[in-house]
Parts: C-alpha cells; structure tokens; sequence
C-alpha cells in the first residue's frame, strides 16, 4: 500500500475518533495511536508539549521512551520550535544536534503545532529505522494533522 494510501485510511478513523473532541492530550493520544500503528516507517511516534518559554516535556507517544525534556536550545524538535516549521532529516547521523532517543533511528520529521494566534505549542516528532523515510507526503498530512490541535489550545495560561 502507497503512504498517501496509508495516510488516507489513519485520517479516515481519526477524523469520527476526534469529532468534537478538544483537550489536547486526549487528541494527542489518539493521533500519535492511529498514525503509529497505520504508517508502516513510522517506529516512534510522539508530541512534546511547550510548557514553559523554551521548554519541550513529552507528551503522548508510541514506541520506546523518550527523553523528557528538550530545551529549545537541543534536538531537532527544538529546531522545530525555534524555527516554527517541519524539519525533515533524511540522516540522523549527519545531523549533530540530533537527541538519539533510540540507536536504531535513521532518519526523523518534526512538525510544528500551532495554537489558533499562531504560537507553538508542541511538536510532533517521528522517528524511522529506516534511511530517508520522509518526505513531501509525510510533510502534507502530518501538517494537516496537527493543524487540527489549534482548536484544542486556546488558552496560552494553561500549556498543554
Ligand atoms: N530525536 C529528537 C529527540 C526526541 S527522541 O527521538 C524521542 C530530537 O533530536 O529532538
């Protein structure tokens, strides 16, 4: 099955699993569960929330532990943050600010969720075991994906 195949079905159980749903860790949890289990490269998959000015803690995820806490200042999710746009990293060993949360990693996205003035609020990080696992396709549902979180952070007091 083609990944826009694979994206299609996950977006075709997620959208009735979310209708009306809008606390973010409710939404996270389940996102992070469809989208681990129906994309084949997908070896873990996570959100880590802004909880405070420059600070990344986890959030629900898939697959095995992850480190939690990520300044801005660390990782490619933290590059996510600071930059505010999806990072694609086709060779995690070519990357030296790369967190290893896993030796067995090989390449990442990260995506950026906005809330609804336009502010981040988490990333979306997805590792793979295998080589350049991510591309436009990945880039174009994840997006959309976590765009739908932005009605799930209204208020900037209460960090998800
Ligand atoms: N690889 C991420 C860290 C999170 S672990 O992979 C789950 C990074 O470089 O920010």
């Amino acid at each position: 099955m083609s990944k826009a195949s694979q994206y299609a079905q996950v977006l075709d159980r997620l959208q009735p699993l979310l209708e009306g749903e809008t606390d973010a860790i409710a939404m996270m949890a389940t996102i992070v569960c469809e989208l681990h289990q129906g994309l084949e490269h997908f070896d873990w998959t996570g959100f880590y929330r802004v909880v405070a000015p420059g600070v990344l803690k986890i959030g629900p995820y898939q697959g095995g532990h992850g480190c939690l806490t990520i300044p801005f200042e660390r990782g490619v999710c933290g590059q996510c943050a600071r930059e505010a746009k999806t990072q694609i990293v086709p060779d995690v060993s070519l990357v030296p600010h790369h967190i290893a949360c896993s030796s067995t990693t090989r390449s990442e996205i990260v995506v950026p969720v906005f809330d609804s003035a336009g502010r981040v609020r988490a990333v979306l990080d997805v590792d793979s075991d295998t080589p350049a696992a991510f591309d436009a396709v990945d880039r174009q549902y994840l997006e959309e994906i976590c765009g739908w979180l932005n009605r799930s952070l209204p208020n900037p007091a209460f960090p998800c």
